[in-house]
């Protein structure tokens, strides 16, 4: 138990699990257990209907990942709700065998740029693999930790994420992390765990379930203040399926304002309802908020 209090032993455990998920895709065993998989997460529920990896997908979006989804460990379809365009530098956090950075890549066209970014050799190698037998162009994976982004301030206009923020230690910063490689007006859609309110002090505390993208997840309202104080605006958050007794996955999208904020961060935490925060600084030119937040405009 102590073990889940300390951050880089925590970040290590995550990256010792999934390289072992990568080394088993590259040598074609069968797809590791779930996002998340140790057999103490079921891949299906109660009914039998798988609620991570590749039975998540569309024909369609199955076409353009290719037989990296085979290897996907996701927990839903960001892209499905990432407003993808021509052009687009999308930012896929935590991008293991790259089935979200393909998609993204068939959406932006030849004009734009799909980046994976993941922290296990393993996972890269075989996300470099997959995308070289596929003879994609516009695609590169950069190894780095999603709470050191390595890319410029305001270079990405998308960035999505599939079931991996749950495993960081520290998820304000990578929500920090994101809110300065996007573009004024980028848009951030990702799809992640989100856990109930009375998810147990047992579940919170096994490392098992921290590494199957159950124990770290952040709750409902967690999520969005951490996105408002991060800086991000127009939070949405809708649940998907149930992936845990006290877990579900869900769609979470968000915006950097095209502006600067509306509220420096100590007038943020100050000024708001819990629920109004996300709303202080939308990115829009309307009137200000009804939480009081000085627009400065
Ligand atoms: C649950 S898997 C999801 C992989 C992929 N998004 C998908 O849908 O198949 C988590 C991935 O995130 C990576 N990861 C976990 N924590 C990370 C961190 N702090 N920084 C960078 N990558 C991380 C892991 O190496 C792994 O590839």
């Amino acid at each position: 138990m102590a073990e889940l209090t300390d951050p880089e032993t925590l970040r290590e455990t995550v990256r010792e699990k999934y390289a072992a998920a990568a080394r088993a895709a590259a040598a074609g065993a069968a797809a590791p257990s779930s996002c998340c998989g140790p057999s103490e997460v079921a891949l299906t529920d109660a009914s039998g209907t798988q609620v991570f990896g590749d039975a998540l997908y569309g024909a369609e979006d199955a076409a353009a990942a290719g037989t990296a989804l085979e290897a996907s460990l996701g927990c839903g379809v960001p892209t499905a709700v990432a407003d993808l365009h021509e052009g687009d530098t999308v930012l896929d956090l935590g991008s293991g065998a790259g089935g979200d950075v393909f998609i993204s890549a068939s959406r932006v066209g030849p004009a734009g740029r799909a980046i994976g970014l993941d922290m296990t050799d393993e996972m890269l190698e075989l996300a470099r693999a997959n995308a070289a037998a596929a003879g994609l162009t516009n695609v590169e994976f950069v190894k780095g930790h999603i709470e050191q982004i390595p890319l410029p301030d305001s270079s990405v206009d998308v960035v999505i994420s599939n079931c991996v923020i749950n495993l960081s230690a520290d998820k304000s910063r990578v929500l920090r992390e994101v809110t300065r490689v996007l573009r004024p007006g980028g848009r951030f859609a990702v799809s992640d765990v989100i856990a109930d309110p009375d998810m147990g002090a047992a579940t919170r505390a096994d490392m098992a379930a921290w590494t199957g993208c159950i124990a770290g997840a952040l709750t409902r309202e967690e999520f969005g203040q951490t996105l408002a104080a991060a800086g991000l605006g127009a939070v949405e958050i809708r649940e998907t399926h149930r992936v845990h007794e006290h877990a579900a996955a869900a769609i979470i999208r968000a915006s950097k304002p095209t502006r600067g904020a509306c509220c420096d961060p100590a007038a943020l935490e100050a000024c708001c309802a819990p629920t109004e925060k996300a709303d202080c600084c939308v990115p829009s030119d309307s009137a200000p908020s009804s939480c009081g937040c000085q627009d400065a405009a």
